[in-house]
């Protein structure tokens, strides 16, 4: 057991160390607390980009043509990537994997409220890849700069694979609108679901965000939930307008003096129905996972037992 006044001279170099952006790695001394928020948020991360493989997943088989196909298929596989990322990462602040898992599974762990909408149209996958993933950079570009090294190093390429899914649904939109008056009224109806949603991804807004001011001061996040989301409108609009779509939003107004967008209320009621479980899609998700690791067991019982039999035939050799 550590004195109280041992742990105050700990905590006081490790936030020089924050302060002066040397990374913090997984055998250095850290606050309980620190360890515990990395670990709630990167395995929400996690889940969120696991989850966030179902709505497009259901697309797959119903892309207009096989290279639409083999795109979304590759981009579908990057989000269980980035999951694997992640959940080690958590594995190298102490987590256990399967716990993880499990606390997803009762539902007891969040994930991003996006992915409990649905699909309903080919032109979700551009709206999604468009503004979701358009959302998820707009976030994760400064996580690559977190104070805890696994995460940002994992960040990087989690970025550079997410600016390729942005610039996919983008460029499925901009076909769509150039396309027929049916494919453009398609993606208007996509860009009109999707865009309160995206929104919302950000988080609730900074007066309501318990834990920003914590997270800020141990530079874990570098921008607030509201900064963030007004980057995002900012960046997204003369988008939408450069391809004749337009943003579902009647207060939205450039504000010369701030140099952004003022947009309108966003429902907020909304968000925390879906982050409570109640959204349209939240029961459905969570039995799909469930169901993918229940058939899945046999897979791992085979890997698990063909490694101990190598185990065993290299400990034979050796002896
Ligand atoms: N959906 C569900 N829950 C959310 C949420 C959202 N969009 N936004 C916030 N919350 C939850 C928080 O997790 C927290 O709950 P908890 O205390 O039970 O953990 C509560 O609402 C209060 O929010 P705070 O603002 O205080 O929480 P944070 O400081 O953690 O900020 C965050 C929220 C900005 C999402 C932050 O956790 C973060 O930056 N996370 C990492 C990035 C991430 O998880 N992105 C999710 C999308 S990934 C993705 O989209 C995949 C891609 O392939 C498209």
């Amino acid at each position: 057991m550590k004195k109280e006044q041992d742990i105050s001279e700990l905590e006081r170099k490790f936030q020089e160390k924050i302060d002066q952006d040397i990374k913090i790695e997984p055998k250095d001394w850290m606050p309980d607390n620190y360890r515990k928020t990395l670990i709630r948020q990167i395995s929400q991360h996690a889940h969120s980009e696991v989850v966030g493989m179902l709505p497009e997943g259901n697309w797959i088989t119903r892309a207009p043509n096989l290279r639409r196909k083999a795109v979304l298929l590759a981009k579908v596989q990057d989000e269980a990537g980035h999951g694997l990322y992640l959940y080690s990462a958590t594995e190298t602040l102490g987590a256990d994997r399967e716990d993880c898992i499990d606390d997803l599974h009762s539902g007891k762990a969040k994930y991003s409220s996006i992915f409990n909408y649905p699909t309903l149209t080919w032109a979700d996958m551009g709206a999604v890849g468009w503004l979701v993933d358009g959302a998820a950079i707009m976030n994760q570009v400064p996580l690559c700069r977190c104070s805890y090294g696994p995460y940002a190093r994992a960040m990087v390429k989690v970025c550079k694979e997410e600016s390729f899914h942005q610039r996919q649904g983008y460029e499925i939109m901009m076909a769509l609108a150039a396309g027929s008056v049916e494919q453009k009224e398609m993606a208007q109806d996509a860009l009109n679901r999707f865009w309160w949603p995206s929104l919302m991804m950000f988080g609730p807004p900074d007066e309501d965000s318990k834990h920003t001011k914590q997270s800020m001061d141990w530079r874990i996040k570098r921008h607030s939930n509201d900064e963030l989301r007004q980057m995002m409108v900012d960046i997204t609009v003369p988008q939408a307008e450069a391809i004749g779509l337009t943003i579902p939003d009647a207060d939205l107004k450039w504000n010369e003096e701030k140099g952004g967008y003022d947009y309108g209320e966003i429902d907020w009621d909304e968000f925390w129905n879906v982050v409570k479980g109640n959204g349209p899609c939240n029961k459905d998700r969570i039995d799909t996972r469930r169901k993918a690791k229940e058939n899945g067991a046999w897979v791992r019982e085979a890997a698990n037992a063909h490694a101990e039999k190598r185990k065993a035939r290299k400990l034979r050799r050796a002896s």
